[in-house]
């Protein structure tokens, strides 16, 4: 209740900034700016310390696709917890649910071509794994001098070290230099802003796809471990490309013997309106980063797929080199796994990639008719299921980014207007829960426009 523990509150509001640094914020801004504090989730909406509630538009972090209250995803973790609430599955031991957990992924991404998990904490470790696997592969297949990996600008894989370094944005490198050798990016099929200064999708497309040929004409594609992309590009501000992009990496990356993993962190479990990104657009990849909506979010926990054809070689090797010299002490959690368990079950049953579809198109719509009225946005993007984004302009012509002060002014003004909503740098982030209603959509609609109308 509002005002009813102010002690402990102001507890809470005085030191969050003394001794928590947050993720993706300058502490001295953290420190300044008290952020929301939430106390509890009941559906897609949040509550913080004030009793204020809001539709939390930003589902978690793109991954509490089942909304706050899946109670048999709870009961799992609980009734784990009682059962068994930590295991390790280093050489020699396993554990029942990480057993009944890589039976049902792999089931889940069969149609992606996947035929094994490694299970890993999180996103970024997922990531980690496919690049270091991506690395093995070729050694073990006698192609010891494939070491490289090509991405794109734009992308996000988290933030160890490798994914830092096929990272495309700055802002995520800059101040962690120097990366890791051996890491090269092309343009990102981005028709707002790009080198080409093309505004069609296809054409575009076509072009990033002749950046990428070039350069692995310049490295060499001998020197080439993989290509890893996300099949939209989410945390660079919800990009998707034409629908012939993918396809054609598939095929540039079989020609010049490059694995093409898919970092699915975002796409996976139905976010895009489709079961992963990858089938959005018709394409196999080698392997399938996944990590957020695979426990909703309720316990931290990712995965590796890996295909048929890297799991052969790795399985047919004699010689030694197939031995996996990595992995996590939560590898294979079995909590994590009785959470995802359920989650994917629930997943399934609610059939959320329908609702994803149909409540995304409601929003990207909706976020059209706002842009009409309201031209400090720049450019709208989404489209694809419940992923979808407003680049700010100061200065629509000139296409110049607005303060990211006045981004933060938006937020809070949506905020008051009902919904929470997620700013990064002078975009606006939208990646509410897959089990969104139609009213809820409207409430995020109605809060953008505040949050528009506060900053025009
Ligand atoms: C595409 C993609 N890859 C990797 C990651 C990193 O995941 P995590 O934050 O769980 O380490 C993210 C996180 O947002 C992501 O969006």
């Amino acid at each position: 209740m509002p005002g009813s523990q102010n002690f402990d509150d102001n507890f809470l509001r005085e030191m969050n900034a003394r001794q928590l640094w947050h993720p993706m914020a300058h502490p001295a801004e953290s420190r300044a700016n008290l952020p929301v504090i939430l106390t509890s989730g009941q559906g897609v909406r949040v509550t913080d310390i004030d009793g204020n509630e809001v539709v939390d538009a930003v589902g978690g972090l793109w991954n509490v696709n089942l909304g706050y209250s899946s109670e048999p995803v709870k009961q799992a973790i609980a009734d784990q917890l009682a059962a068994l609430p930590y295991a390790n599955i280093f050489r020699g031991v396993s554990n029942d649910k990480i057993i009944r957990l890589a039976h049902e992924t792999v089931d889940f991404f069969a149609p992606d071509g996947m035929a094994r998990a490694f299970f890993t904490s999180g996103g970024s470790d997922s990531v980690e794994t496919a690049l270091r696997l991506a690395r093995q592969y070729h050694k073990v297949n006698g192609a010891p001098s494939r070491t490289k990996f090509l991405s794109l600008k734009k992308g996000y894989h988290g933030t160890h070290f490798g994914g830092a370094s096929v990272n495309g944005n700055a802002n995520f490198r800059t101040q962690y230099e120097p990366l890791m050798a051996g890491c090269f990016h092309i343009p990102a099929p981005y028709s707002y802003r790009n080198p080409f200064n093309e505004t069609d999708p296809a054409a575009l497309a076509a072009s990033c796809i002749a950046a990428l040929e070039d350069e692995i004409r310049f490295q060499g594609a001998s020197t080439i471990a993989a290509f890893i992309m996300e099949p939209v590009l989410g945390a660079g501000g919800v990009i998707p490309p034409h629908h012939s992009f993918m396809p054609m990496v598939r095929e540039v990356c079989d020609r010049h013997g490059i694995l093409l993993i898919a970092d699915e962190v975002i796409t996976g479990f139905g976010r895009t309106g489709a079961w992963s990104g990858s089938r959005l657009w018709g394409v196999k990849p080698d392997m399938m980063c996944i990590a957020k909506a695979i426990t909703s979010g309720y316990f931290p926990l990712g995965a590796t797929m890996i295909n048929e054809r890297i799991a052969d070689a790795f399985e047919a090797d004699s010689s030694g080199t197939a031995a996996i010299g990595h992995g996590y002490t939560y590898s294979g959690h079995p909590v994590g796994a009785a959470a995802a368990l359920a989650a994917l079950a629930e997943t399934r049953r609610l059939d959320v990639v329908s609702n994803a579809a149909a409540r995304g198109t409601q929003l990207f719509d909706g976020m059209l008719s706002l842009a009409a009225h309201y031209p400090v946005v720049g450019d709208v993007r989404g489209g694809h299921g419940l992923m979808a984004a407003f680049e700010l302009v100061r200065d629509r012509e000139a296409k110049t980014p607005i303060d990211g002060k006045l981004a933060v002014k938006m937020q809070k003004s949506a905020y008051a207007a009902g919904a929470l909503i997620r700013v990064s740098g002078p975009n606006v982030i939208l990646s509410p829960s897959l089990i969104i209603e139609e009213a809820d959509i409207d409430i995020i609609l109605g809060a953008l426009e505040a949050g528009l109308k506060a900053i025009s």
